[in-house]
């Protein structure tokens, strides 16, 4: 009985996140690519500091498509100011480092040469 129970709940929250259109499975990471040494983004690691919240981002921030653009190009201040895109957590004064000397320090452009595993 309790077994089954689980399963209903679990089945309606499928239900609920497919209605929400957040049924689609998640990448783990996404390289996105840039001349000045492509971006590796852990999605699971962001969903997970988010405790899987995906609304935190979609649709308002991303789309849930690894080939749309994620409208964060250079000059990424112009973003944080306007607490778009990566830029509405990763800015001065948000929730995470923002882009002003934090470049090439392994966090976010990284040359292929450059990363180890
Ligand atoms: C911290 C922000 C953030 C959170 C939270 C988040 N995502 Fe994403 N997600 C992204 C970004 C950024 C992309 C890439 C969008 C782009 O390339 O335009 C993405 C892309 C995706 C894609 C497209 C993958 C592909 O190959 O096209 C799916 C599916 C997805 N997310 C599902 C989820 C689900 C399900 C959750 C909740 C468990 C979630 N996301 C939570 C930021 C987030
Ligand atoms: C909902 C808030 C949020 C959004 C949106 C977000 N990040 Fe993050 N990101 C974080 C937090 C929190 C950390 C970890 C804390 C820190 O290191 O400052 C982090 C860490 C990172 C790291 C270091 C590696 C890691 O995952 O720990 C990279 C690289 C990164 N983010 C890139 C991006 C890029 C690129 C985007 C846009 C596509 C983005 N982030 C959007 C919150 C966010």
């Amino acid at each position: 009985m309790r077994h089954s129970f689980y399963c209903f709940a679990l089945f309606s929250l499928l239900g609920a996140a497919a209605l929400l259109g957040q049924d689609k499975t998640p990448p783990a990471k996404l390289v996105l690519k840039a001349k000045t040494g492509n971006v590796t983004y852990d999605h699971a690691a962001h969903a997970k500091r988010e405790k899987n919240a995906c609304p935190v981002c979609h649709p308002k921030l991303f789309t849930q498509d690894a080939k749309a653009p994620v409208a964060f190009k250079p000059p990424h201040k112009k973003h944080e100011d306007a607490k778009a895109s990566c830029g509405s957590c990763h800015r001065a004064g948000g929730t995470a480092f923002e882009t002003k000397g934090n470049c090439t320090n392994s966090k976010c452009h990284v040359k292929a040469t450059e990363r180890k595993g």
